[in-house]
C-alpha cells in the first residue's frame, strides 16, 4: 500500500523510523570541501523552491565495467503495442494477450477443504490461499511430481500472503460483519487472520493454453504466523531471541508480512518479512519498565514500535494464550524465558523454504540482517566465487543491503538432494554490506560486522556480537553513514550485464535540506497535485479520487525512481551506479520531474516490484502507486535497459527560502525510448500489481494482484454496490462479491513468448 492513500492503518505499512543524522552524501562531500557549504546545507528551510534541471553537463560517466553475462535469447526490442492507462475495474492486457485468474483468496488447498463462500463466513484459512498475494516464483515439476528445470507446463507456485485490507483493527471483508473494531477483538476474528498472513506453495498445471492449480495435491502447503520455524545464521541462539516458546532462542514460530521474494542458485524460495513491526503492541509504560540499561528500548524505537505504539490487528488482545500474547512487547514476567519480551526480535528477516518439501521447516536467515526486507535479488553464481544476495530495506530513508558468502559456489550445489542444507552452507556465513551511494556515480558497500571497528565500537548503541549486527542490524548501518533511500523496494540482476537494478518506490520525507535532504542518489523533490485541475479530465470514478476532488498536494520524492549498479566482480565492495528510470507523469516538467521523457505510453508513478525474465531478460516493472490513481489504476510495464553508465550528469538546481541554492548532480541513464518501455498491463481498482515468474519457455507469466477494493470503507462491507472494485468476481471467478487478492495467468494468444 502506498502511502499516498493512507488510511488510519496504513501508518503500519511504512514506519518512519530513521532518524539518524547521519549525514547525507552532499553533506559529506560538502564537510570535505568547505565547512562554510556544510553549514549552509544544513540550515536551508525544507521547503525550497525547484529552479528547474539545468540540462546535461555534458560530463558523461565513466562507462560500465561489469561482466557480460551471456543470455539464451534475449529481446532487443518490445514487441507489442502499448496500451493507455485505465481506471476501469478490470485487468486490461496488450492486444494479442488473454489473462486468466488462477488462485485467489480463501480457495481451498486441501481436496476435504469447502470451496470459498466469499461472505466473510469461511474459515480453516491454514488449508486455504492466504491474503494479500505478493513475490511468487516458479518451481517446475516434471511427470513423475520431481523438480524439473525444464518443465513449462506443471509447477509448484511459492507466494507471500502480505497482510490483509483492514481498516479500524479488523481484516474486514474477512468477517461476516466486517469483524470488530475496537479491543478486545474476539479471538475467532484474529485466528482467521493469524492464518491468512505467510506463506503458500500451490501446485498448478496447463492443459492446452488453459491453467488451473490443483486443491488435492500433496505438494500444496500453508507457513502462518503460527508455523514452527528454525532461527539459522549468527543470531541463532542470541540472548535476543531468547522466548518462553524458545528458551533456548534457535526456533521462533511462523513469518509475517512476507513483501517481495528471491530464488536461490540451489532452487528454493526465499522471503522477506518487511512490515512486521506493526503488528506488535507496546503500551505507555514498556520503557519504564524495561529501564534505561535494557538496549531492546533504542532497537525497539528504531524498528517502528515507540512505547505507547498499538498494533495492526490487536491481536495482542484476543486472549491471555501464546497465540495472542506473544504480540505485546510489554507483558513481562519472570525473565526472557517467561515471556514474549524478546519477540519482535524473532521477526525481520529473510526466510527459506524448500517448496518441494512441505515436511521441512522454514529457515530464518539471520546473516542476512534484520530490517523491512523485501526482495533478494542474487547475482549469477561463479563456481569458485562467493554468493552475493542484493536486498532493500522498504521504510522512508532506509539503506540498501547486500550480502556475500564466505562459502565458494560449487555448481554441484544447484542440484543437491538437500537444498536447505545448501542453504545453511552459504546463507549462515558471511559479510553484510549497506551501500554508500557517491555524487561522482562511484559508491562503496560498507561492512556490518564486528570486524569494522566503526561497529565495534560504536558509541550509541553496544554491538557485542555478529549476533547483535543480524539483530540490530539497521543501528549497525546507522553507524557506517549509509546512505538513506527513497524506501528500497524490489532488486532485480540484469542478465545480459550484471547489473542490478533496485526500485525506490517514492518518499514523502525527501525535502531539499535536512537529515533526508536531496542528494545524487535520491535527487528529486517536488510537489504534484493528484486529482481536481491538475488531473487530465480523466473521469474518475472511484471512491478515493472523488474524495480527492479538488486535489490533494503530495510532496517529496513522489513517483519514484530505479537506481542500478555495477561491479567488476559482485563480491567488490567498489560499485558505480547511475539512475535508470525517473517515474512520473507524462505531462509533468521534462527539466525537474519528468527527466526520462516519459510518454502516455510508458509513464508510471511507484514502482515497487522488479522482476528481470530469465527467458526474455525484459526488465518487468510493477507500481504499487497512490500518486497517480487519479489517471491510472496500478500497472505492469516492459522495459529492456542498457547499462549503468550509458548516460549522462543532469543537474538539479533548488532555491532556497533565503535565495541561496542548491545543486545536485545526479548521473542518469540513458532516457528509455518508446521500444524500450512500454505499458503491458494495467489492473483493476485499487490493486497493486506485484510478483512475477514465469514458465521456463517464457509462455506463460504469473502475476499477483494484490488488494483490489481495498479502499472501500469498512461501513460498507454488506453492501456490495458500494465495493470500489469486484474483482475478480466481475472476472467470473468464484462466489460472492467481495474483491480478493489473487493470482493471474498471461499467455500469448498464438501461443508465443511474452513481450516478443
Ligand atoms: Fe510490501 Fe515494500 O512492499
Ligand atoms: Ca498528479
Ligand atoms: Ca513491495
Amino acid at each position: 500500500m502506498n502511502q499516498a492513500n493512507l488510511r488510519p492503518n496504513d501508518r503500519y505499512n511504512e514506519e518512519d523510523s530513521n532518524t539518524t543524522a547521519n549525514p547525507h552524501i552532499d553533506a559529506v562531500i560538502s564537510a570535505r570541501l568547505s565547512r562554510r557549504n556544510l553549514l549552509a546545507g544544513g540550515v536551508g528551510a525544507a521547503g525550497g523552491a525547484l529552479l528547474g534541471g539545468l540540462g546535461l553537463s555534458g560530463c558523461a560517466t565513466p562507462a560500465a565495467t561489469s561482466a557480460v553475462v551471456a543470455q539464451s535469447a534475449p529481446l532487443s526490442t518490445l514487441g507489442f503495442t502499448a496500451i493507455s492507462k485505465s481506471l476501469a475495474d478490470t485487468v486490461t492486457v496488450a492486444p494479442g494477450y488473454q489473462i486468466q485468474v488462477l488462485y485467489a483468496l480463501g480457495d481451498p488447498l486441501t481436496g476435504s477443504t469447502p470451496a470459498y463462500k466469499n461472505d466473510g463466513t469461511d474459515t480453516d484459512f491454514d488449508k486455504r490461499a492466504g491474503d494479500h498475494h505478493d513475490g511468487m516464483e516458479w518451481f517446475g515439476l516434471d511427470a513423475n511430481g520431481k523438480p524439473s528445470a525444464s518443465s513449462t507446463s506443471r509447477a509448484l507456485l511459492a507466494i507471500n500472503h502480505e497482510a490483509t485490507t483492514d481498516e479500524k483493527l479488523s481484516s474486514f471483508f474477512l468477517h461476516a460483519n466486517g469483524g470488530t473494531s475496537k479491543l478486545p477483538r474476539p479471538a475467532s476474528e484474529v485466528d482467521k487472520e493469524l492464518a491468512i498472513h505467510g506463506i503458500s506453495v500451490v501446485e498448478i498445471e496447463a492443459k492446452g493454453n488453459r491453467w488451473s492449480y490443483n486443491a488435492a495435491s500433496p505438494f500444496n502447503r500453508r507457513v502462518t504466523t503460527m508455523t514452527d520455524v528454525l532461527v539459522h545464521g549468527p543470531a541463532k541462539g542470541s540472548e535476543h531471541l531468547v522466548t518462553k516458546f524458545s528458551p533456548d532462542g534457535t526456533r521462533a514460530r511462523g513469518t509475517v508480512n512476507n513483501c517481495g521474494t528471491g530464488k536461490t542458485p540451489w532452487n528454493t524460495f526465499v522471503s522477506g518479512e518487511e512490515n512486521w513491526a506493526g503488528y506488535f503492541f507496546r503500551d505507555a509504560k514498556d520503557d519504564e519498565r524495561r529501564g534505561k540499561k535494557d538496549k531492546q528500548v533504542a532497537a525497539l524505537v528504531r524498528y517502528g514500535r515507540k512505547a505507547g505504539d498499538a498494533s495492526r490487528h490487536g491481536w495482542e488482545s484476543a486472549g491471555a494464550g501464546d497465540a495472542y500474547v506473544r504480540w505485546n512487547n510489554g507483558a513481562l514476567a519472570a525473565d526472557a524465558k517467561s515471556d514474549y519480551r524478546n519477540e519482535m526480535n524473532t521477526f525481520g528477516y529473510v526466510v527459506e523454504m524448500d517448496a518441494y518439501n512441505s515436511r521441512l521447516a522454514v529457515r530464518k536467515r539471520t546473516g542476512l540482517g534484520r530490517f523491512a526486507h523485501e526482495s533478494v535479488s542474487f547475482a549469477k553464481p561463479v563456481p569458485g566465487q562467493p554468493i552475493v544476495a542484493y536486498m532493500g530495506d522498504d521504510s522512508r530513508g532506509e539503506y540498501m543491503y547486500k550480502f556475500v558468502s564466505s562459502a565458494r559456489w560449487d555448481a554441484a550445489d544447484a542440484h543437491s538432494a538437500d537444498p536447505l542444507g545448501v542453504g545453511d552452507k552459504y546463507l549462515d556465513r558471511g559479510t553484510l554490506y549497506v551501500a554508500s551511494f557517491k555524487s561522482d556515480g562511484t559508491g562503496q558497500w560498507l561492512e556490518l560486522s564486528m570486524v569494522n571497528p566503526i561497529v565495534a565500537a560504536n558509541p550509541d548503541f553496544e554491538f557485542k556480537s555478529d549476533a547483535d549486527v543480524a539483530i540490530f542490524t539497521r543501528l549497525a548501518a546507522d553507524a557506517v553513514n549509509a546512505t538513506k533511500m527513497d524506501r528500497p523496494e524490489w532488486g532485480g540482476v540484469n542478465p545480459r550485464t550484471g547489473d542490478f537494478y533496485m526500485t525506490l518506490t517514492n518518499n514523502s520525507n525527501r525535502t531539499v535540506d535536512g537529515e533526508m535532504g536531496v542528494d545524487a542518489a535520491n535527487p528529486r523533490t517536488y510537489t504534484d497535485i493528484k486529482g481536481g485541475q491538475q488531473s487530465s479530465g480523466n473521469v474518475q470514478t472511484n471512491e478515493y479520487a472523488k474524495a480527492a476532488v479538488p486535489g490533494k498536494e503530495q510532496k517529496g520524492n513522489v513517483n519514484g525512481h530505479i537506481i542500478r549498479v555495477a561491479q567488476t566482480n559482485p563480491a567488490d565492495t567498489a560499485f558505480k551506479w547511475d539512475i535508470y528510470l525517473f517515474a512520473s507523469e507524462a505531462d509533468a516538467d521534462k527539466t525537474r520531474v519528468n527527466l526520462s521523457n516519459l510518454t502516455d505510453d510508458n509513464d508510471l508513478s511507484a514502482p515497487d516490484g522488479l522482476v528481470f525474465s530469465p527467458s526474455t531478460g525484459i526488465c518487468w516493472i510493477q507500481t504499487d502507486d497512490g500518486a497517480m490513481t487519479d489517471k491510472t489504476n496500478c500497472m505492469l510495464l516492459a522495459a529492456v535497459p542498457g547499462q549503468v553508465g550509458d548516460g549522462s550528469t543532469k543537474t538539479l538546481a533548488y532555491k532556497r527560502a533565503d535565495g541561496s541554492e542548491k545543486r545536485v548532480d545526479t548521473p542518469m541513464g540513458k532516457a528509455p525510448t518508446a521500444d524500450h518501455l512500454k505499458r503491458f498491463l494495467v489492473g483493476p481498482v485499487n490493486c497493486e500489481i506485484t510478483g512475477l515468474c514465469e514458465s521456463p519457455d517464457g509462455r506463460a507469466m504469473f502475476i499477483n494482484i494484490q488488494h483490489p477494493g481495498e479502499l472501500t470503507p469498512m461501513a460498507d462491507v454488506g453492501n456490495p454496490a458500494k465495493y470500489t472494485s469486484h474483482w475478480p468476481a466481475n472476472a467470473g471467478y468464484g462466489a460472492g462479491q467481495r474483491p480478493r487478492s489473487a493470482t493471474i495467468v498471461i499467455t500469448k494468444t498464438d501461443g508465443g513468448v511474452i513481450g516478443s
